[in-house]
């Protein structure tokens, strides 16, 4: 039996019940949509809107509920569409008129609000403390490779020396970042809708702030349109999600190319790494490439709520039922990404030793050399011109720089001295 039905004098087709109802993906709403319910039942009987016997009634049934939901006990149908009105049917079938009077002064689009809000900052948390744990890890390896010298690159040709210390922290810094994004998100989630009714508030004489203490709200939103009618802190939440997948992928990317034997600079643990079904020497960084290929289901995300949006009238409108698949996806989806991310750069072997010979080729200290000779005097523009002979000259001879001898450094400028070779040192120059 639906819970408006006073006004209809058809049943709505099992077709039409079918696709009007949320209850598929918003049943992990459960616990969010009946703390809210105890708050507000709560607030009802403070307020006298109800009696206290009443909210107390209210109270202890919604309790047992969420314990048999959490044992599995509870089927939910799709007949009463969505976990609001699956929850309000079970709690009324089992206290009758105490359960018929908990949608007082409250209306659904307030509650699911509510609701989303309370489950968004669960989920920002689990996220915040994911990603101080990889910073974490980020920090121990960096510090255990502060020595370890690796090319850098530009245009993924090597460019100057640097340590994996270094490489590393540039994503610690990416990571902090996002650390502050998603702090400042949680911000904005942190206001309580309920109160606001459908859309224009309640006559009822409701204590909004006595219900945002009881469910941890810092603040109230102001205005109730607004209120009902806003997903921006999803959107935001989404776009924090997405900006963070990109750095993992960014990262991926490199942990992917570094465990190719051209790169040999890692190799992935067995326990995160899979075989091929054909080819039996295979060992594939498929957890960095799947994460990779998560960030496209994040931007996905992002695009479908902000679509989704982007032309609804005030206020309330249906289509903000689709808000939620791409809101717990991007959640479960960053979520795990970092899990299995900290898991891998924990487990990885780093081979120093292959690092530190493609430091060595691929002239990276040139710059170095052109460097020294400005501090003999020389303008920058012709200490290029003159490196950049000589690491030609190297090319057709098959040398590195400092494998040059002082004569031979003579040739192109007679400003070379002992000293040069200290100067153009790999170990030494790389940016730590
Ligand atoms: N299941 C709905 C949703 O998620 C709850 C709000 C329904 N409100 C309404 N006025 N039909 O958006």
């Amino acid at each position: 039996m639906k819970l408006w039905k006073g006004r209809f004098s058809k049943e709505a087709t099992s077709s039409a019940d079918a696709f009007n109802a949320s209850i598929g993906f918003d049943q992990r709403l459960y616990k969010q949509d009946i703390l809210g319910s105890i708050a507000h039942a709560a607030m009802l009987g403070k307020q006298g809107i109800i009696t206290s016997k009443e909210a107390e009634e209210i109270r202890l049934s919604l309790l047992e509920l969420l314990h048999e939901i959490e044992a599995g006990d509870v089927e939910f149908t799709v007949e009463r569409e969505d976990i609001h009105m699956n929850i309000e049917s079970i709690l009324t079938e089992r206290i009758g008129d105490a359960g018929k009077r908990l949608h007082t002064a409250r209306s659904r689009n307030d509650q699911v609000a509510t609701d989303l809000r309370l489950y968004q900052k669960e989920i920002i948390d689990e996220i915040l403390s994911l990603l101080s744990r990889l910073s974490e890890t980020l920090r121990e390896l960096s510090q255990r490779h502060k020595e370890t010298v690796m090319p850098g690159y530009t245009h993924l040709q090597r460019a100057q020396p640097v340590t994996l210390s270094l490489h590393l922290l540039a994503y610690d810094q990416m990571f902090s970042r996002d650390i502050d994004r998603f702090r400042d998100c949680r911000k904005r989630t942190d206001s309580l809708p309920l109160g606001s009714g459908a859309l224009a508030g309640t006559t009822y004489p409701i204590d909004r702030a006595y219900v945002a203490k009881e469910l941890g709200f810092s603040a109230i939103c102001e205005n109730t349109m607004d209120a009902v009618s806003d997903r921006d802190f999803a959107i935001e939440f989404i776009s924090c999600c997405a900006m963070t997948m990109m750095h993992l992928s960014r990262f991926c990317e490199e942990l992917v190319l570094w465990s190719s034997t051209e790169f040999g600079f890692i190799e992935m643990d067995d326990a995160f790494s899979t075989g091929s079904s054909i080819m039996p020497q295979k060992k594939n960084p498929d957890m960095a490439e799947l994460i990779r290929g998560k960030t496209g289901r994040v931007y996905g995300d992002l695009m479908a709520l902000l679509t989704i949006m982007k032309s609804l009238p005030l206020a309330y409108n249906k289509d903000m039922q689709e808000d939620k698949p791409p809101l717990f996806d991007a959640g479960d989806t960053l979520r795990d990404c970092l899990s299995i991310f900290i898991d891998v750069i924990s487990t990885m072997d780093v081979c120093t030793a292959r690092m530190e010979v493609a430091a060595k080729s691929g002239f990276m200290n040139a710059t170095d050399a052109a460097d020294y000779l400005v501090k003999k005097g020389l303008p920058f523009r012709d200490c290029h011109e003159i490196i950049g002979r000589m690491v030609l000259s190297c090319i057709e001879t098959n040398k590195a720089i400092d494998e040059m001898t002082l004569a031979e450094f003579a040739e192109f400028s007679e400003l070379f001295e002992e000293d040069i070779f200290e100067a153009i040192d790999i170990r030494k120059r790389a940016t730590r």
